[in-house]
């Protein structure tokens, strides 16, 4: 087996090379509700292996079980497929503002800039691991093996420094992994349902304009061989991309992504949890007095579901009641400057929560938190979304927007609620912790300054709303 770096990259803003880890630009993730494969985030501790021999690749599945039993890929997919809506988060999403707080505790950082939106959302199909452990006599909903596992383990191939050398690892509660509710996949494609509707309606649209019906058939007819291969090619459900763990990756919906271990090569039932780096001397949160001298990892749990988390992605300002006038803009703001006094913003993102809580509010204030409107949710474009319904996706984000008067120059604060009460809090300063995981503060974003505006207006002449916009959009911080 090859170990190369994959260079799958030119989306990203910032990344580290070995081992490989990128994120996407800020905007690129509120521009659809499952993050194309392209601007997923990557993170690895090691270098990402080359699986090719896909007709020898399998999974053993052993430890305190009576009959181990290894399943290549054939097994697997005889399985019940499911396709799971999950959104997957690093415990190390916003660190970069974490480790701002304090300099002088040095934080493990990948680099600059980057671990400030480790964040994304996709359609995962594969089979539950609840009926892979069926398959080696463990029933659903056991907690306890009859020799005494009450643990997962899933050990990859890949191999990183941490672990001196060997294999990522992490494991989950058994009582979990044998919940069908829990939805814990064996995912081995990515985003395939999404392609299909899209490349769905795209035929429909283009058949429908182009052809008329007894065209269409004739022209079905004629070239039924080298289309229908071509289209195929591009509907049928995609792998999972290597980056992401093909052949076969782990995914624990509603729990930090470390514990959704990619290049799956073992699943190992254990007497207790995983022993390795990642669970033990990673991804655990201390409380703020804990530093590199008085750190005992022993004393902290290993972190899995993540608490209630948003981001405000976007944020245009307009000037009330003017956008639809088009070039008026101009002539209207040279008239009456005091329409800059009459700001509004647009202010979009996402919020999530961890082990399947939905998302019950979204707040947002432009007076630092002193009066809050609430914003609008959805998961579907025109279905409101309402947190644990059946229409909902219980493991996956939520977008909310709200159009807001903002009366000057500030900052946009927004803070999200989930089902449980759950607030999101204020500032980053109460939660530092030294490993810098679970940032869930309040996102903060800089609003234009008036006089910016003024300068910018003055040079503006017979511009288009949408150049108007867009360079507006330009001093949002
Ligand atoms: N699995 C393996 N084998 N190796 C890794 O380095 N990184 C983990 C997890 N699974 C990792 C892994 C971490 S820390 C995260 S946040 C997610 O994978 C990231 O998944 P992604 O790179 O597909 O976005």
């Amino acid at each position: 087996m090859e170990i190369e770096l994959s260079c799958n990259s030119y989306a990203f803003e910032s990344l580290t090379v070995e081992p490989f880890n990128a994120e996407p630009p800020r905007s690129a993730l509120i521009s659809s509700y499952v993050t194309p494969v392209d601007f997923f985030y990557k993170r690895n501790h090691g270098p990402i292996p080359i699986v090719d021999d896909i007709e020898s690749y399998y999974v053993s599945i052993c430890g305190l079980i009576e009959n181990s039993k290894d399943l290549f890929m054939r097994d697997i997919r005889m399985l019940r497929k499911y396709n799971i809506t999950a959104t997957l988060q690093c415990a190390g999403n916003r660190r970069t503002a974490m480790s701002n707080v304090r300099t002088e505790e040095k934080m493990i950082m990948l680099s600059p800039g980057l671990t400030s939106y480790e964040m994304q959302h996709a359609v995962w199909s594969g089979a539950k691991l609840a009926d892979v452990l069926e398959l080696v006599g463990i029933p659903n909903l056991t907690s306890v093996t009859r020799s005494g596992g009450k643990h997962v383990e899933f050990v990859s191939i890949d191999k990183c420094k941490e672990e001196n050398g060997g294999p990522y690892k992490a494991s989950i509660p058994l009582s979990q992994a044998t919940n069908p509710e829990a939805d814990v996949l064996l995912a081995y494609e990515m985003n395939g349902e999404a392609q299909y509707s899209v490349v769905a309606l795209f035929l429909v649209v283009w058949a429908t304009s182009c052809l008329n019906p007894v065209e269409l058939t004739s022209w079905l007819t004629l070239n039924s061989n080298a289309y229908s291969k071509f289209f195929l090619s591009i509907i049928m459900p995609k792998p999972l991309n290597r980056d992401h763990g093909y052949p076969l990756r782990v995914v624990v919906p509603g729990v930090i992504g470390a514990r959704s271990v990619k290049w799956l090569d073992t699943i190992n039932i254990l007497a207790e949890e995983c022993q390795g780096f990642f669970m033990q001397k990673d991804y655990k949160m201390f409380p703020p007095s804990v530093n590199w001298d008085n750190i005992n990892w022993k004393s902290r749990r290993p972190l899995m579901d993540f608490p209630v988390q948003h981001n405000t992605e976007t944020c245009w300002l307009t000037v009330r009641n003017l956008l639809t006038r088009g070039r008026e803009c101009d002539e209207a703001w040279k008239a009456d400057p005091q329409l800059l006094y009459n700001l509004q913003a647009k202010v979009s993102g996402y919020a999530v929560s961890g082990g399947g809580r939905g998302i019950e509010r979204v707040d947002i204030s432009v007076d630092g938190g002193k009066n809050w409107v609430e914003a609008s949710r959805y998961q579907k474009t025109g279905i409101p979304y309402i947190a644990d319904h059946m229409s909902s996706d219980k493991w996956a984000w939520v977008f909310f927007e709200v159009i807001i008067d903002i009366p000057h120059s500030t900052q946009i604060v927004a803070k999200a609620v989930d089902t449980a009460a759950n607030v999101q809090p204020e500032s980053v300063e109460t939660i530092w912790n030294l490993r810098g995981v679970l940032n869930t503060s309040w996102h903060r974003v800089q609003a234009i300054g008036k006089t910016k505006v003024i300068a910018f207006w003055q040079g503006v002449s017979g511009n288009s709303v949408m150049r108007w916009r867009n360079r507006i959009n330009h001093f949002i911080d």
